[in-house]
């Protein structure tokens, strides 16, 4: 995958508090281009081995159990700059803590449930999105 390309979900908690259309046009009017997208639900196991790198966080069984209780948006995204400048757009991972404007601070309730994930560096957005779509689901 290209370094122009990021990839994000939103999760559970702003599907399910109907935010799925407020979040993709705060995406597409900052400069994202939708390069993949859809609405899917990842089982227990799959957001044990997403979260991986989290294992031993005393968060890590809130989380998996948060990101697999309903149905997500994952999308993988375009623009010059992507990780960083979609990190930005996101904010903070802890709500109270993120910039005014950002969907964090617009969407998300909690550190936990904090509305959307944005990957932190080219590498990771690649293996995020080969996690999420087949290479014919990309464009
Ligand atoms: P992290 O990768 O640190 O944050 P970000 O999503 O901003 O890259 O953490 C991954 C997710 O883990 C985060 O979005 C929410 C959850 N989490 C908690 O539930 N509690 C915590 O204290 C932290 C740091 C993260």
């Amino acid at each position: 995958m290209a370094t122009n390309r990021t990839f994000t979900m939103i999760k559970p908690d702003a599907v399910e508090d109907g935010h799925i259309g407020a979040i993709l046009e705060k995406i597409t009017s900052s400069g994202f281009k939708i390069a993949a997208l859809k609405l899917t639900q990842m089982t227990v196991a799959d957001a044990q081995e997403f979260y991986a790198v989290h294992s031993e966080r005393p968060f890590y069984g809130e989380l998996v159990e948060f990101m697999s209780r309903g149905p997500i948006v994952a999308a993988v995204l375009e623009k010059d700059n992507a990780v960083a400048d979609f990190r930005t757009l996101i904010g903070a991972t802890n709500p109270a803590e993120a910039a005014d404007g950002t969907i964090r601070k617009l969407f998300a309730k909690s550190v936990g449930e904090n509305a959307v994930h944005g990957s932190d560096s080219d590498e990771n957005a690649a293996i995020e999105a080969a996690f999420h779509f087949a290479g014919r689901e990309m464009f």
